[in-house]
């Protein structure tokens, strides 16, 4: 993981990743990258996603790329081959900045993975299946191993979405209006503030009077202040983990 943030040097002017995303179900994955900000983001040229069907690297004829696991249990394990022969085809192409693996037992996502994550040229990612990977894929190629919380999915393809998502929209240019994500929960450890718009008094209820002045000091000063209640009230592990407590 320590690799990931020490890149500086990219072009600030344009910036393009791509994503090469290694899987059994591709199809499972379409539909988030084809519709909003994700679907824009490509459009736009800001990113590229290339799915890779691991069965297609199988070299048996029932293309399965899963056996028993050594040692006896229930469960069966994505093998080494078909796995090596699709990471070094793309290796052979690019080198990437980052090799994922998605899996229940990796480092949690947070926000400060996905900013540095989101400074990338290059990102593979490989999807588990079953009882995961072979443990020796892990020790070869992979660079970060990343869960998105603390449960067990089917496989890693709804969780290498989820990374996805949280990476693409920090690429500059993704998002509209840029500073949006850098006010959004996490970013500096805490929550986001209360937002709200037109009407400005709905049944008895009214936006804070502050939003209303049209005086940006003090809506910052008050946005800060509800960042810090809330965070203090819903999450209060932020503020001490990043020592604002
Ligand atoms: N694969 C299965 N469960 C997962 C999780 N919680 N995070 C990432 N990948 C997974």
């Amino acid at each position: 993981m320590d690799r990931i943030g020490n890149k500086t040097a990219r072009n600030p002017y344009f910036c393009f990743m791509r994503i090469d995303i290694i899987t059994l179900l591709p199809e499972l994955m379409e539909s988030p990258f084809s519709v909003s900000i994700l679907k824009r983001a490509a459009e736009k040229g800001l990113v590229e996603i290339h799915f890779h069907q691991l069965r297609d690297f199988a070299t048996n004829k029932q293309k399965s790329v899963d056996d028993y696991q050594y040692g006896g249990g229930a469960g069966m394990v994505i093998g080494v081959e078909p796995i090596s022969a699709c990471i070094e085809h793309l290796q052979s192409e690019r080198s990437y900045d980052e090799i994922i693996y998605m899996t229940p037992d990796g480092k949690t996502l947070n926000q400060g993975i996905a900013n540095s994550l989101s400074l990338c040229d290059n990102i593979l990612i490989l999807c588990g299946h079953y009882k995961g990977v072979d443990q020796r894929i892990r020790d070869k190629y992979i660079s970060s191993e990343i869960s998105i919380g603390d449960f067990v999915l089917s496989g890693g393809e709804l969780a290498a979405s989820v990374l996805c998502d949280a990476v693409i929209r920090l690429i500059p240019g993704v998002l509209n209006d840029e500073s949006s994500a850098l006010s959004d929960s996490f970013q500096d450890n805490l929550l986001a503030p209360p937002v709200y718009t037109r009407p400005a008094e709905w049944n008895g209820m009214k936006v804070p009077e502050v939003l209303l002045s049209g005086h940006g000091a003090k809506i910052e000063t008050w946005r800060h202040e509800q960042s810090m209640e809330r965070t203090k009230k819903l999450r209060p592990d932020l503020l001490k983990e990043s020592g604002l407590e």
